[in-house]
């Protein structure tokens, strides 16, 4: 399974580097300064030109997806969101999709019964895993807003106290600490499982799958186990976001670790599938709305035609049209 074991090792290489960096070679300007901001530059500028890319391509035709009546006649019936005809109607359904995966509902498993017959059945497990992931991790990335504004923001305080709901161990236990590696467990487990998935799945599926992972993992370490102090941690992402690049206090090797895991990842980013994250919004299948029957829709690189009319055409033949005993509209 070279597949799942190169990215394995490729993650624990790149968690040893820091480690070792900082912890004996005392590169912790490196690792908290320089790469943090080269980080941040390339997923800025890699994102907008990766959606700079996109939005020059030419769409000529419509070709939203849609399960639902269009809209005609004013007494047919249409479905606004399966077959969306307005801009209201489109966002609506862009935001459903982004927000709850709302097409990934409908996901169907695909089965070859005993009886050689295909059958296909409801498939929940990858929506609401998916759900859970993306969900937790969103409401992780929220809460650490605390690192990056001298004063808690209130939201971060609502969100922190709803989060630790459960209030069981000192540090607090967070409910999305947990969520999100079950959800990865089972996410990586879902490729392994089947041999269908095992044979579709890439390196580049496992990779960005096991980075979070162990950027979760060494969060969860820092927190519940070594016990991180977090102002240092707190005045140094200050001073990055004041754009200062006075070198770092004394934080331990294992933040550098989280850090630059998610530096890497912030890296990796634009050059990947994780930019599904801004695709979603540009895909010309779910961004347009299907109004086709109400608007002609004309793909701007046609060559100019210069049409002929029909009375042209019979100011043109009219004497010979008269001979030949064709009907003609203009005498
Ligand atoms: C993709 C981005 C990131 C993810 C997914 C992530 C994930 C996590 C997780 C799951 C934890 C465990 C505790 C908790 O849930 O709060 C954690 C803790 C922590 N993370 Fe991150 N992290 C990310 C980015 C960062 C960044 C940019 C910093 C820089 C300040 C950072 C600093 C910390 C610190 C200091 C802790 C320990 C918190 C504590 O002791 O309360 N993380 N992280």
């Amino acid at each position: 399974m070279k597949k799942v074991f190169m990215p394995l090792v490729m993650v624990a290489i790149l968690a040893l580097i820091p480690f070792v960096g900082v912890q004996y070679a005392g590169l912790s300007y490196l690792f908290g300064v320089i790469i943090p901001y080269t980080a941040i530059v390339v997923l800025l500028a890699g994102f907008l030109l990766r959606l700079a890319d996109w939005l020059r391509r030419p769409v000529p035709f419509r070709i939203p997806t849609t399960c639902g009546q269009e809209k005609s006649l004013e007494w047919i019936k249409y479905d606004r969101f399966e077959s969306p005809h307005r801009f209201w109607e489109v966002a609506a359904r862009v935001l459903f999709e982004v927000l709850f995966f709302r097409s990934l509902f409908r996901n169907t498993k695909a089965e070859i019964h005993k009886d050689a017959n295909l059958a296909y059945g409801s498939h929940k497990w990858l929506w609401f895993g998916g759900l859970a992931f993306h969900w937790s991790l969103l409401i992780i990335v929220l809460r650490h807003s605390r690192f990056f504004f001298p004063m808690v923001p209130g939201f971060t305080d609502l969100l922190s106290h709803v989060d630790g709901f459960f209030d069981v161990t000192l540090p607090t236990f967070y409910i999305t600490d947990a969520v999100v590696l079950v959800a990865i467990t089972f996410l990586v487990f879902r490729r392994l499982n089947d041999a269908k998935m095992r044979l579709i799945s890439l390196q580049t599926d496992y990779f960005p799958l096991f980075l979070i992972a162990a950027i979760v993992v060494v969060g969860v370490f820092m927190r519940y186990l070594t016990r991180l102090d977090i102002m240092p941690v707190k005045d140094q992402m200050l001073r990055l976001v004041n754009f200062s690049v006075d070198a770092p206090g004394d934080i331990g090797a294992l933040f550098y670790v989280h850090l630059f895991l998610v530096s890497v990842l912030a890296i990796y980013f634009p050059f990947s599938k994780l930019m599904h994250a801004g695709a979603i919004f540009l895909s010309p299948t779910r961004n347009q709305c299907n109004n086709s029957r109400e608007k002609r829709h004309i793909n701007p690189w046609n060559t100019a035609i210069k049409f002929r009319t029909y009375a042209e055409y019979e100011d043109d033949y009219r004497e010979k049209m008269k001979k030949a005993k064709l009907p003609i509209e203009k005498q």
